[in-house]
């Protein structure tokens, strides 16, 4: 199976700048781009994820980790040549249906009481609005700055 057995996803993982061991043997690391990008600073922004996968559309069978991580771009307007599109990307314009496809890809790849990991950063669009994209209730959640750490736990269905 493509998860290789790995209890974590990370469904786009970027740089992997957020982890403390970015070869973590339990993470499975997905992102929709495999490139090596400079930034304007010189900065070598490399993503080499182990799948190249789109969080809309899973390349995982259902019920198949233990934790999600979802990083999406938060970005809805950013030029090509900016350093926050390179590091970070962009949403397509259609961001709603995208953010909304990837939270139920989320929930459907994770067992059940499997835990997902939401961060979101409020540089243009609100955590409110983007948390309104789905069903599910987060259970709580961080705020540093601008960016929110939020915890969602996969309950079965009533
Ligand atoms: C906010 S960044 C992730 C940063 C990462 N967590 C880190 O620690 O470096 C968002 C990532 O989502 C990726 N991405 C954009 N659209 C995607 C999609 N449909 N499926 C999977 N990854 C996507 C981008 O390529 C970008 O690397």
């Amino acid at each position: 199976m493509i998860t290789d057995g790995k209890p974590i996803l990370d469904a786009c993982c970027g740089s992997r700048m957020f982890w403390f061991d970015k070869d973590n043997p339990f993470v499975e690391f997905m992102d929709i781009r495999d490139e090596e990008v400079y930034l304007s600073d010189g900065q070598l922004v490399i993503v080499h994820p182990n799948t190249i996968g789109d969080f809309t559309n899973m390349p995982y069978p259902d019920n198949s980790f233990k934790m999600v991580v979802f990083d999406p771009p938060h970005l809805v307007w950013a030029g090509k040549a900016a350093n926050l599109y390179k590091r970070f990307g962009k949403l397509d314009k259609d961001w709603k249906t995208e953010l909304a496809m990837g939270f139920k890809e989320c929930f459907r790849v994770l067992e059940p009481y499997g835990v997902l990991i939401f961060k979101w950063c409020e540089t243009q669009l609100k955590l409110k609005t983007v948390l309104a994209l789905t069903n599910e209730k987060p259970l709580f959640g961080h705020k540093r700055g601008k960016t929110f750490w939020v915890a969602f736990m996969k309950f079965p269905k009533q």
